[in-house]
């Protein structure tokens, strides 16, 4: 396994080209199921994520063809109903995309509970409610989803009981070809929700959302697009905790700072100097920054896959704060990961209170990819050498983390473990 050292404590000075999003590459690499003819998606972010993904496509027979470091060619004409993939699958949350796009392809899809970042139970009867819903048969047995429709499927009016990423996008996903207007209320309007939406309607389909509601009048077929991924917000504001938390400056360049504003305007409250224009964002600040409590919520509000990151900044902040965790309440295993280099956090139902403390190296294991990215951040910001165990979970969803790092002047080495 290899893993992370990093010697921190000297202020992060540069600038980083923000990479596409992994959150927006997986469900649209998925959807490609639904075109017919060849589709150019650019923008593509190398993570371990992202690549698996194109894998379970290649596995199922689909043409995929490296263009550039960061452009694929995706032909699904010829892929088959039966998915293999298992072990990929498995792994990874987005492969319940699967469901959506073969159900609205072949009528029916097989395959095993998708995985993804372990934080607590992540159910997916928000996702069969809505196929259910459309007319199609849902069933979970060994660990395997079936769901598949005898007949037609048929459009409806659907309420998901909680906003749900995953459940907004499948339920589009399954309802493209629905005959009539399919409605899907309560939805997600996460940047990579208008992504989808983007990339579908390029191909044909006719998608409107206004505020949380979904209208999406079938289509009897999609064709092959070109599409650019839209810039990895996340990523964007992670490095912003590095440097908050380091001290320094950053440009991040390639980014879209509308999908940032919700952060900007904290991290203005906390002290930090923003300068932003539509696609570009300097951040500088060279002292402590401010404590503040935070409440994890929907789009457009503080994302959960923030919260980690966040956790660690507070650490070095003036007067410390409060997280509370709405989306995913038990996402906290990294805490005694930060408890280990000396973190005071005290950990309530829900939320954690953090103290300023003063931060000392140790070796360390990542518990997901955002706990990761949390670990990176104690350790940039702590002098002395901390060694981050499990990069496979960082990998997933950070590209070139190791360069563009050194490129703030981070002493930041990847290590094969033993
Ligand atoms: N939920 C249900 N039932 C469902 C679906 C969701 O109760 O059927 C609950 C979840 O348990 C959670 C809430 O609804 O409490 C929101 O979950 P959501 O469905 O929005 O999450 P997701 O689609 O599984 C995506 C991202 C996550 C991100 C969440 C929230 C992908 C591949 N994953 O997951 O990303 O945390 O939305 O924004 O898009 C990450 O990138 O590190 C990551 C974990």
């Amino acid at each position: 396994m290899e893993k992370l050292t990093i010697e921190g404590g000297g202020a992060l000075k540069g600038e980083i080209n923000v990479s596409g999003m992994k959150n927006s590459a997986l469900p649209i690499i998925f959807a490609t199921i639904l075109l017919k003819g060849d589709s150019v998606i650019k923008n593509i972010p190398l993570v371990s994520d992202v690549l698996n993904a194109l894998e379970i496509l290649r596995e199922m027979g689909a043409k995929i063809i490296v263009l550039d470091s960061h452009s694929v060619l995706i032909n699904t004409d010829d892929i088959s109903s039966e998915i293999k993939a298992y072990v990929l699958i498995s792994k990874m949350r987005a492969s319940s995309y699967l469901m959506g796009t073969m159900l609205a392809r072949f009528g029916h899809a097989k395959l095993p509970m998708p995985g993804g970042c372990n934080f607590g139970v992540r159910p997916i009867e928000q996702h069969l409610n809505g196929f259910s819903q459309l007319g199609a048969v849902c069933n979970e047995e060994n660990g395997f989803v079936s769901i598949s429709t005898k007949n037609p499927l048929k459009s409806t009016k659907i309420t998901l009981d909680k906003i749900s990423v995953g459940a907004t996008i499948n339920i589009v996903l399954a309802s493209v070809f629905i005959s009539g207007v399919t409605i899907i209320e309560n939805v997600a309007i996460e940047p990579h929700v208008d992504d989808l939406i983007h990339f579908l309607n390029s191909a044909g389909a006719k998608i409107i959302r206004y505020g949380r509601r979904i209208f999406c009048e079938g289509v009897k077929e999609l064709h092959g697009v070109e599409h650019e991924i839209y810039p990895d917000m996340i990523e964007a504001l992670t490095y912003l905790t590095f440097v908050g938390a380091a001290g320094g400056e950053i440009l991040l360049k390639d980014t879209n700072t509308e999908h940032l504003s919700y952060v900007l305007d904290i991290f203005t409250k906390m002290g930090a100097d923003i300068r932003k224009t539509k696609r570009e964002v300097k951040f500088c600040s060279y002292s402590s920054l401010n404590g503040i409590n935070v409440t994890t919520a929907p789009y457009p509000l503080f994302p959960t896959d923030l919260h980690p990151q966040f956790a660690s900044l507070l650490c070095f902040s003036k007067n410390g704060g409060i997280i509370k965790e709405e989306i995913f309440p038990t996402r906290f295993a990294y805490v005694g990961e930060l408890q280990k280099m000396g973190a005071c956090i005290v950990q309530g139902n829900g939320y954690i209170e953090i103290l300023p403390s003063k931060l000392h190296q140790a070796t360390v294991n990542a518990t997901d990819l955002r706990a990761g990215a949390a670990l990176i951040c104690a350790a940039l910001a702590t002098h002395g050498v901390s060694t981050i165990n499990n990069v496979n979970y960082i990998v997933r969803g950070y590209e070139d983390l190791t360069n563009k790092i050194s490129s703030l002047g981070g002493k930041i080495k990847l290590l094969k473990g033993e």
